[in-house]
């Protein structure tokens, strides 16, 4: 489905139906190089807990690109539009992996009165390294110079669990298919946003929020040491590490990943 928000048409799912009102609303936003597809288990494993939204960011899957950069504030500002598109103005459960984390945090910061509770997904807090930036750059101009299968080549042996790539070649494939779902804007306009994204390490312990943080055990691209820094930051979050599973391990480990979200969702008592 697409609707239009500001400047863009934006693809997205919606499990809601008139009888699901009273259920918590989770907006899931994706990582790069990724798209809405990567939500499809929680689509269909969550939609009797809660109404489950998930869209495509600006340059990825079904949404329209624009030139870059794309900031984080700006691909938050996004997220804000299309809820009020849908007519969602009480506070959401925002779920974001990796890039999607960097978004939730800025939504945190800038929209705190929309969140009703957060789940972190393989992401960080921390702001790009001088090194990480530099990186940043070298891979837009790859990707300028050699289009969306340059980040496939680089993102695509690092994201899921080592064991994965010999015992799962149906999932390696959908993931390489996802991967295609995203345009050059797209991923450089993030590129560029990552790499001049804000810090977040300041807001975590202003985060009164109710936080769900779910990690691959496996995650090759994330480091474990941040990982509990920012669990004893954010407090009352819950830390949960998902055993064979890499970057997404909503993917790769659906049922584990979505009975710890169906067990956050119990503390929602209104809902
Ligand atoms: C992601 O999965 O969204 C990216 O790995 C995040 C990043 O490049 O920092």
């Amino acid at each position: 489905m697409r609707l239009q928000i500001p400047n863009i048409m934006m693809g997205y799912e919606d499990s809601g139906s008139p009888g699901s009102t009273s259920l918590p609303v989770i907006l899931f936003i994706h990582g790069n190089p990724l798209s809405r597809k990567l939500w499809q288990p929680q689509l269909t494993g969550l939609a009797d807990s809660a109404r489950v939204l998930s869209l495509d960011l600006r340059g990825f899957g079904e949404s329209d690109s624009t030139s870059g950069p794309y900031s984080m504030e700006m691909l938050a500002d996004d997220c804000m539009s299309f809820l009020d598109h849908l007519g969602i103005s009480k506070p959401v459960i925002i779920c974001g992996l990796s890039m999607g984390g960097y978004i939730a945090f800025t939504i945190y910061r800038i929209y705190p009165k929309r969140v009703r509770g957060l789940i972190l997904a393989d992401t960080r807090a921390a702001a790009d390294s001088l090194d990480a930036k530099k990186n940043r750059d070298r891979t837009i101009l790859l990707v300028e110079k050699e289009g969306v299968e340059a980040i496939v080549r680089l993102m695509l042996p690092q994201i899921l669990s080592p064991n994965a790539y010999t015992t799962r070649p149906e999932l390696v494939d959908q993931v390489r298919k996802i991967m295609h779902d995203t345009t050059v804007p797209g991923l450089t306009g993030v590129l560029a946003g990552m790499r001049d994204r804000l810090d977040s390490t300041d807001l975590l312990t202003t985060i009164s929020a109710p936080t769900l943080l779910l990690f691959g055990e496996e995650d090759q691209l994330a480091s474990k040491p941040e990982i509990e820094s920012m669990h004893m930051a954010i407090i009352g979050s819950q830390l949960h590490w998902i055993p064979q599973a890499g970057h997404l391990p909503n993917l790769e480990q659906p049922e584990i990943f979505n009975s710890h979200v169906k067990q956050f969702l119990t503390s929602f008592t209104d809902k």
